[in-house]
């Protein structure tokens, strides 16, 4: 009753005592269309929000301080090694270390209580009414590649503080405690390893054990870069930050498409339903060289056409995977000595390939070792190296994840897209412990990595808005 009488004008006020004195008949005489009357007096609802609270009430009562955010996402874009539009935040540089505080600081402004694990992933917690229950977790990461753009990542960071935000102005109350997770370094730029806080958190003892002797191209120990940030304090061993299995109910992750899908389409929202996952390969050939004009050509055995022959067997064999989600590249190709007149006697290239589907991503690994070791054999030189660097496992997103997107998105009459990550995020990690879901929205041609890159203020508007609703239909479940 009383918050029925701090909204009633004073006016009203004998009216109103007339209204409390008959809302203590027995409601099974009077009780509903007297709390009608009373509702539709005050416009606000008798009962105290419960946690039986429905989400079909929801989506209307969402609104996205749009401007705010925009003005986050080009403040934290300011702490960055080269100038704007770039953004260049390297793992535990000062810029890094600068941006993680205002994060930080952000989190105690939404009320969550903020927890930092040994390497640096951090959590801003809002309790549920049922604590005990697992927690459902949202977030990104916020490194950034030299030169490149303010929205990777940041969107999905910023954007979970005020999809909170969102939550809290509605008055919502979550059943299961919500979570936000900025993740250390998803980018490879300092250390070569990438969603190095996620793929931890998710239990890679092998990670655990190599970070205690990772350097950097500086010769600078991972562990050393990280105290240097104020991680990792007194332990040598970072297995402490892995979580178990189980540790949430759902995790979800706002991102931007990378591709020009959602753009072209014009549709506000992609749901992902898997993450493509790749697999790095390093081959070396060895010939033995000589002089380009005196060694006639039955006489070569040159290791630069071995590699380009590779190259070609790569293309083919991931067309012939019959499916558009297989995808291979030659990023690098080198040629030694690398001059004009010299045949090739060393050649060196690193091919990545991936796909959906784990095992036909495999089996185009291994069609590229057989193609590697025939064309060896064929030009008479030798396959020195041949490693796969990583195949990581491609994940699916869970089915209650994505149907929580999908409603979510309809309720908020926001047309959504399913489709398929091809880029790899730290929610391809986070798939390992808990059931997981990402959520993307369109950017300008696709672009990524890259100043040019943008996203407007209202698709981060929307995608955050349907992130929101999400969390809250999963907090409830
Ligand atoms: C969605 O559209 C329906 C029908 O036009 C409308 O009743 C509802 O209020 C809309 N919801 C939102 C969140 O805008
Ligand atoms: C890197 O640092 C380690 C330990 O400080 C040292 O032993 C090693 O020689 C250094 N390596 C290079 C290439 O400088
Ligand atoms: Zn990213």
């Amino acid at each position: 009753m009383s918050l029925i009488r701090f909204y009633c004008s004073y006016s009203l006020l004998l009216f109103f005592l007339f209204l409390c004195s008959i809302s203590a008949i027995p409601t099974q005489v009077n009780g509903d269309s007297t709390t009608k009357t009373m509702e539709d007096f005050s416009g606000y609802p008798i009962h105290e929000p419960s946690h039986s609270f429905s989400p079909t009430f929801l989506p209307s009562s969402l609104s996205v301080d749009a401007q705010t955010l925009q003005n986050q996402i080009d403040e934290l874009s300011t702490f960055s090694d080269t100038p704007a539009p770039s953004v260049t935040r390297v793992l535990y540089t000062e810029k890094d270390v600068l941006a993680r505080r205002y994060i930080k600081n952000l989190l105690g402004l939404s009320g969550l209580s903020v927890r930092e694990d040994a390497v640096g992933n951090i959590f801003g917690r809002w309790d549920g009414s049922e604590p005990e229950l697992t927690a459902v977790a949202t977030g990104s990461h916020i490194d950034a590649i030299p030169y490149s753009g303010k929205y990777d990542g940041v969107v999905g960071v910023l954007g979970a503080i005020e999809a909170i935000n969102v939550l809290k102005r509605s008055g919502f109350k979550p059943k299961r405690s919500l979570e936000v997770i900025l993740f250390t370094s998803e980018e490879p730029t300092r250390f070569g390893i990438s969603c190095l806080g996620s793929r931890l958190l998710s239990g890679s003892e092998a990670l655990a054990e190599a970070l205690k002797t990772t350097v950097d191209s500086q010769n600078i120990s991972f562990l050393k870069a990280a105290r240097s940030a104020g991680y990792a304090k007194d332990q040598d061993d970072l297995s402490s930050v892995f979580l178990e299995k189980g540790s949430y109910s759902a995790f979800v992750e706002l991102h931007i498409e990378q591709g020009p899908i959602l753009e072209a389409e014009g549709l506000p929202i992609g749901i992902v339903t898997a993450i493509a996952a790749p697999a790095s390969i390093k081959v070396d050939f060895e010939g033995n060289g000589g002089h380009a004009g005196a060694v006639l050509m039955p006489n070569r055995n040159d290791a630069g056409l071995a590699a380009a022959e590779l190259a070609l067997a790569v293309e083919k064999h991931v067309l012939d995977s019959g499916s558009i989600d297989t995808v291979g590249t030659v990023g690098i190709l080198e040629l030694h000595p690398g001059a004009i007149n010299s045949i090739p006697s060393k050649s060196h290239l690193e091919i990545d390939t991936r796909d959906i589907d784990e095992k036909r991503r495999n089996n185009v690994i291994e069609k590229i070792q057989q193609s590697a070791m025939t064309i060896a054999k064929n030009r008479g030189v030798k396959l020195s190296e041949f490693k796969i660097i990583n195949q990581d496992p491609p994940a699916l997103s869970d089915k209650s994840v994505i149907e929580a997107m999908e409603a979510a998105s309809k309720e908020l009459n926001l047309t959504h897209k399913l489709m398929i990550s091809r880029a790899y995020h730290d929610s391809l990690f986070m798939a390992r412990i808990s059931p997981m879901g990402m959520l993307f929205i369109p950017c300008y041609k696709g672009y990524s990595h890259k100043p040019e890159e943008y996203a407007s203020s209202q698709d981060i508007a929307n995608g955050v808005k349907v992130l929101a609703l999400t969390l809250a239909k999963l907090s409830l479940s």
